[in-house]
């Protein structure tokens, strides 16, 4: 078994509102003392409901967030509490994807000098034919990389925004409800997308969902997460067929799921 990529333990975050005369701080425990693994070349899909922490998860992952008590650890190192060059490898191997392409770009930039930002942030070359081969990598071309990002439909940004996160070649892509704002008919494309690169190029990937129909055909594992706790976890087919928890029977309910049974009941004769 190879070790750990990623690795959080016991991992909790709260939030503490502000205090009036009239009231005491509000308190939200958005992550609850959470463990979870993900290994090199595993996708793991990290779902739940709205406000079950996912997002809040993610961020400490990404060490965008401090968390309250725990430790993160990147290929077995602790970087809970690193910051500046201490996590110069931490942004240069851990790729992210937003969840809103609309906002995750910058509107004034080319899209090639936004694939670049993290090669510059890290110091690496950004020659025209690096670029050239990481927007090919998502379906565009070349000749697009001198356009603004008004320029493109919702699914060619999210494309760009896989882009960036590969620019530095990580080994692992967290990506934050990477299709949710998306129109339903481009979903699969980016999915599989995601997968294709995934499996190319043997990436870690934590796939954030509220919705378990989206992560099913790529995940691996699944951890099922609930008001700030992982409720339940396993092989993605072992969740789907036999889910231990209420929860997670709920959430799989939730899901609209094509019966073919149904659709071909014989019409009543008479
Ligand atoms: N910066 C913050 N300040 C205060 N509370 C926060 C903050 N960020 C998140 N929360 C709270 O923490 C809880 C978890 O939020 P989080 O965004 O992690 O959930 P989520 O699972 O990503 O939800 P969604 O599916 O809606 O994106 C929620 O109750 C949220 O209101
Ligand atoms: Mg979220």
């Amino acid at each position: 078994m190879s070790e750990p990529l990623l690795s959080l333990e016991q991992v909790s975050k709260t939030f503490r509102g502000r205090s009036t005369p009239f009231a005491p701080p509000s308190v939200t425990h958005a992550v609850d003392e959470v463990t979870l693994d993900v290994k090199p070349g595993e996708t793991v899909a990290l779902v739940g409901e709205s406000g079950s922490g996912k997002s809040t998860l993610s961020r400490i992952a990404l060490r965008l967030l401090d968390p309250t008590s725990g430790t993160v650890r990147w290929d077995g190192e602790d970087i809970t509490r690193a910051h500046g060059r201490g996590l110069r490898t931490l942004r240069r191997e851990l790729g992210v994807v937003f969840q809103d392409p609309y906002t995750s770009l910058n509107p004034r930039q080319t899209v090639g000098r936004i694939i670049a930002a993290p090669l510059r942030n890290q110091g690496l070359p950004r020659d025209e034919k690096t670029l050239a081969s990481l927007i090919t990598s998502v379906g565009l071309s070349p000749e697009q990389l001198n356009r603004y990002p008004h320029q493109f439909s919702g699914g060619q940004r999210q494309r760009i925004g896989i882009a960036r996160a590969l620019a530095t070649g990580p080994r692992m892509i967290i990506a934050d409800e990477p299709v949710s704002a998306l129109d339903v008919s481009i979903r699969a494309q980016i999915l599989s997308l995601l997968d294709e690169l995934q499996q190319d190029r043997g990436l870690a990937l934590l796939i954030v969902s509220h919705d378990l129909a989206v992560v099913r055909g790529i995940a691996d594992r699944v951890a099922v997460m609930r008001a700030g706790r992982i409720v339940e976890t396993g092989r993605v087919e072992q969740v789907y067929a036999d889910p231990q928890e209420d929860y997670t029977r709920a959430l799989l309910a939730a899901v609209p799921v094509p019966d073919p049974h149904r659709r071909a009941r014989p019409l009543p004769v008479d």
